[in-house]
């Protein structure tokens, strides 16, 4: 991969932070020093500025753009990562005595579980741990509690490699989403949701920015003892501008989604993303020498998980370790669950999956 550095580029695989964009990275570069026409670095002004309302403001009807969301959303950029998510969901729309449904599909959904009890009551409606998490729960499998205070889901288990094939009903329950892994990965029906989280660090910009979709009228339940900084009221009110936000992330954050408005919309990112995942998955599936570890109806086109053979964990690390030194980095699995994982984020190129799987084909030919 070309960049304008001495150091070249090589493909980086990683779950998160990942690959950002070259373009991206390369405007960011450009005009780190001074912001055209304004002469400072965008890191230097006021959050309260002109210039930087103007950023903030792109990056959100951006945002809205791609998903087509409606003006009864409102879109934050706050602080503290999915896992404030994880406490800020149940403080504020876990209230009037209600019970959140959660489907447990991995690590991360299991962290939400924890954290929305410390809350209030919840309900597990499906579970997919007695299968190692490597299928996602059919919509049969889905015990749902009648006037829930709102369902919760993990779209893509970043860990485990699995993502929901599709939108689940829930009824009339508020379906939440941490799409923390494959948020605008894909076009979706985005007025099924009642609130997305999203921690910036995999497909949206650097860490450090988390974004928040929110219906406006489920805000209206948070409780009025809520400390002000998570109450999702007090940022929409404030533009996301109540305290001082994560100003360079917002700022890649808006490249990022003008990145994605250039290729085409999430239609065009969407195609591009299956097309990556399909040529990896068919090399995995090729021989045998490979084992992709989730189910096939559920496997993850963000995260692509597999083993050597029934999981030899030190010719795995052999793999990973040869693969870096030939320029792809980050295929370790999860230190939680060991074997390989490739990362395929929107900004992962396509010609790094062509390397991966010629870099597969050589090494099976030597160790298979
Ligand atoms: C699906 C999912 N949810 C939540 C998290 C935690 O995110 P953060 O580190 O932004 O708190 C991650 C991080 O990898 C994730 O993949």
């Amino acid at each position: 991969m070309k960049s304008t550095n001495a150091t070249p580029r090589i493909f980086n695989f990683s779950s998160g932070p990942a690959v950002l964009p070259l373009p991206v990275l390369e405007a960011a570069q450009r005009d780190l020093v001074a912001l055209p026409g304004v002469g400072m670095s965008v890191m230097e002004i006021s959050h309260r500025s002109p210039t930087f309302i103007d950023i903030l403001d792109e990056a959100v009807a951006g945002v809205r753009e791609l998903t087509g969301l409606g003006p009864d959303y409102a879109v934050l950029a706050l602080q503290g990562g999915a896992s404030l998510q994880f406490s800020m969901v149940p403080m504020n729309l876990l209230t009037g005595g209600r019970t959140a449904d959660y489907v447990d599909t991995g690590t991360w959904s299991r962290r939400g579980i924890e954290e929305a009890r410390r809350v209030g009551a919840v309900h597990v409606a499906a579970s997919t741990a007695d299968d190692d998490y490597a299928r996602i729960p059919s919509q049969a499998e889905l015990r749902l509690t009648a006037g829930s205070a709102y369902t919760h889901i993990t779209s893509n288990n970043t860990i485990e490699g699995t993502q929901w094939p599709g939108i689940p009903e829930v009824g009339d329950s508020p379906l939440v989403v941490d799409a923390s892994s494959d948020i605008l990965s894909e076009p979706l029906d985005f007025s099924r949701f009642g609130l997305i989280y999203a921690g910036a660090q995999k497909n949206l910009g650097p860490a450090g920015v988390t974004l928040v979709i929110v219906r406006e009228d489920l805000m209206e339940r948070a409780p009025d003892h809520l400390p002000r900084m998570l109450d999702y009221r007090t940022h929409a009110r404030a533009n996301s501008l109540y305290n001082t936000p994560n100003t360079f992330g917002i700022y890649v954050l808006g490249l990022t989604v003008k990145w994605l408005r250039s290729l085409g919309g999430l239609e065009a990112v969407a195609a591009a993303n299956r097309k990556k995942a399909n040529i990896l998955y068919a090399e995995i599936d090729r021989t045998g020498f490979y084992r992709g570890t989730a189910d096939r109806g559920s496997r993850s086109r963000m995260n692509v998980t597999f083993r050597i053979g029934a999981g030899d964990a030190a010719l795995e690390r052999t793999f990973a370790g040869e693969a870096a030194a030939a320029g792809l980095s980050g295929l370790e699995g999860h230190r939680s669950v060991g074997g390989l994982r490739a990362g395929l984020y929107n900004a992962f190129p396509e010609a790094g999956v062509d390397a991966l799987v010629q870099f597969m084909r050589e090494f099976e030919r030597r160790r298979g």
